[in-house]
């Protein structure tokens, strides 16, 4: 079991907005708690995703902001490598949709698909807008619905009477973008035979039914046992994006949402390269026993567990031909942990209307920790949950500070008072000192089988409540005061509260790996707990593209309880944490809407 590979595999971030609470609790920071205990657990982990980079929003948004789409994905891409970095999401690597590597791989997995039979063609009618000599998606336009007469109908949705509607019969049709009136062109597309696939997918959603998340299962198998999967288009008129990789359709691109989620294996193939062990990106891709974690929100389920797997499934042995292989099948998904959503003080977060709390702007007045703390405590696992100010406040103050943060630096101020910066040796431990210690020791099995079912609060809550144990075995033997009669007596003490605490540092630091990283350090170890994250300038022929990386180095195999003897030097400690102002709530909540 250790060494099965493990992919950690997380959402990608469209490149056309910033990042708020909602998205990391959502995906990018249970995917890094993940990875920090897969690796500190020794296992042969890769955590990956990029820019989603293409896509009609996109250059719409460039449009309206007079920049090319290249510009602005550039400028998002930027701003997520500097929150990544700060909030210590420690992918191995984070790069983009828009590389010759993602191309020539998505342009594969097409030709595989394709020679495999799992790709047809069809005509069809669509909005064209002269006005911009562009074919518009769908919900860029709007009309009059011909079910209920509504006018503010989307061409394939109408919000008032509730129906699908089909696009090309829209009456009275508007381009959402400038208003000018498109007219109907006919375009022909490629679409991914999805009917076809339906038994692989059915296949694979039936041997993970036991530990997919209810709301996984029910947006794929049940959806497909209502009603049966058909063909979906998987190329666009558009020029922004990736060339369907065949002769006589210039102007066309791969769709968004079928080629991002192959960048899955695209990072792989980009991260071996880079590590100059080309060849390493099959240990995740050509073993059916490695384990592919997806990370998402839950509007990202029917992609993942059923149009990936289809994908993947459909490529057969033909894309390892390609790629100059002994024939391989792929490897699909194991788990596909999605998130459902964080709301703020009881509202949908929105980012137009500015009611969010967004990741950079937090960290200009908040250290991340607690940001990762508190998204931990309130994430949407098994329902929506709410990010509410006077909540925050107190889990800051009351939870993190009072409970773990006073612990370590009361323990270790002491200590380092009394001792002269040594850990005392303790001599032969007492019953309740055996005690404490073998209960933090078995917290490593229980909090590992949580992290094994992506159970995240729930780790963290066996955590916390080994540091309340902590606490109440202090209350008891009170080393403060034993030491005024028996110094002997407060060094055992002493020692076990160190010890624990050195335990309890482990099983918390994929939560705040920040502060577990500075609390090490007082312990006296001189290696770091984790790796460092890095940045790197990659050019190819479509540009150049930084990526965030990650030097694992450091992290492996640390997942056992302290054996910290006595006689070890340890360093000056400081308080790990800030308490909080209650004015803050206040503060804050002003600021939500205010644009
Ligand atoms: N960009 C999409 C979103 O933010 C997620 C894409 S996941 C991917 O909702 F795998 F398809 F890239
Ligand atoms: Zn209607």
């Amino acid at each position: 079991m250790t060494d099965t590979p493990i992919l950690v595999a997380v959402a990608w971030p469209y490149a056309n907005a910033e990042i708020h609470v909602g998205n990391l609790t959502g995906s990018y920071l249970p995917a890094d708690i993940f990875a920090r205990f897969s690796r500190l657990r020794g296992r042969h982990t890769l955590m990956v995703s990029g820019s989603d980079s293409h896509g009609t929003p996109i250059t719409i948004r460039a449009d309206a902001e007079g920049t090319t789409p290249y510009a602005a994905y550039q400028r998002f891409h930027g701003s997520f490598l500097d929150l990544y970095q700060k909030l210590g999401i420690s992918y191995d690597l984070f790069t983009s949709t828009h590389t010759d590597n993602h191309f020539e791989i998505s342009q594969k997995i097409f030709l595989a698909l394709k020679e495999n039979g799992y790709l047809y063609t069809e005509k069809s009618n669509q909005w064209f807008a002269t006005s911009q000599s562009r074919f518009l998606p769908d919900r860029y336009v709007e009309g009059t619905c011909y079910i209920c007469g509504d006018t503010n109908a989307r061409s394939d949705q109408c919000d008032k009477c509730g129906s699908l509607l089909d696009a090309d019969q829209l009456i009275n049709p508007r381009s959402k973008v400038d208003g000018s009136t498109p007219e109907l062109r006919e375009t022909e597309h490629y679409y991914l035979d999805l009917g076809k696939l339906q038994p692989q997918v059915v296949e694979f959603l039936k041997e993970k039914q036991e530990h997919l998340r209810p709301n996984v299962l029910r947006q794929s198998l049940g959806q497909i046992e209502a009603e049966a999967l058909h063909g979906r288009a998987i190329t666009r008129d558009l020029d922004w994006g990736i060339p369907v990789p065949l002769e006589g359709w210039t102007g066309k691109c791969l769709y968004v949402w079928f080629e991002a989620v192959i960048g899955y294996l695209s990072a792989c193939v980009e991260w071996a390269a880079l590590e100059g062990k080309s060849a390493d990106w099959r240990d995740w891709w050509y073993d059916a026993l490695a384990r592919t974690y997806h990370f998402i929100g839950k509007d990202n389920i029917p992609f993942h567990a059923v149009i990936w797997p289809a994908q993947l499934s459909g490529c057969g042995t033909a894309f390892s031909r390609l790629m100059g292989d002994e024939p391989h099948t792929l490897t699909l998904p194991y788990d596909v942990p999605a998130n459902e959503f964080m709301n703020l003080e009881a509202q949908k977060i929105s980012g137009s209307r500015n009611w969010a709390v967004w990741g950079l702007e937090f960290l200009t007045r908040y250290d991340p920790d607690p940001l990762r703390y508190y998204l931990t405590v309130n994430m949407p696992e098994t329902k929506d949950t709410d990010w509410d100010w006077d909540d925050f406040y107190h889990r800051n103050n009351d939870e993190l500070v009072a409970t773990w943060g006073n612990l370590v630096n009361r323990v270790l101020a002491f200590t380092y008072k009394h001792w002269e910066g040594v850990l005392p040796d303790p001599g032969e431990l007492r019953t309740a000192d055996r005690q404490l210690l073998e209960a933090v020791e078995k917290g490593f099995e229980d909090v590992a089988a949580h992290f094994e079912g992506v159970r995240l609060r729930a780790a963290l809550a066996e955590g916390m409540r080994l540091a309340g144990e902590v606490n109440k075995y202090l209350d008891t033997s009170a080393p403060w005061f034993e030491i005024k009669t028996d110094r002997a007596a407060a060094a055992k003490s002493v020692y076990t509260a160190i010890r624990a605490i050195d335990s309890i540092k482990v099983l918390l630091a994929p939560f705040i790996p920040f502060t577990c990283e500075r609390l090490h350090s007082f312990l006296g170890y001189d290696a770091p707990l984790f790796g460092r994250q890095y940045t790197q300038l990659v050019k190819d022929s479509l540009g150049e593209h930084t990526v965030l990386r990650y030097d694992p180095s450091a992290a492996s195999g640390r997942w056992q309880a302290s054996t910290l003897p006595g006689g070890t030097t340890l360093r000056q400690p400081a308080p790990l944490f800030r308490k909080l102002e209650p004015e803050i709530v206040e503060q804050e909540r002003a600021r939500l809407g205010r644009k």
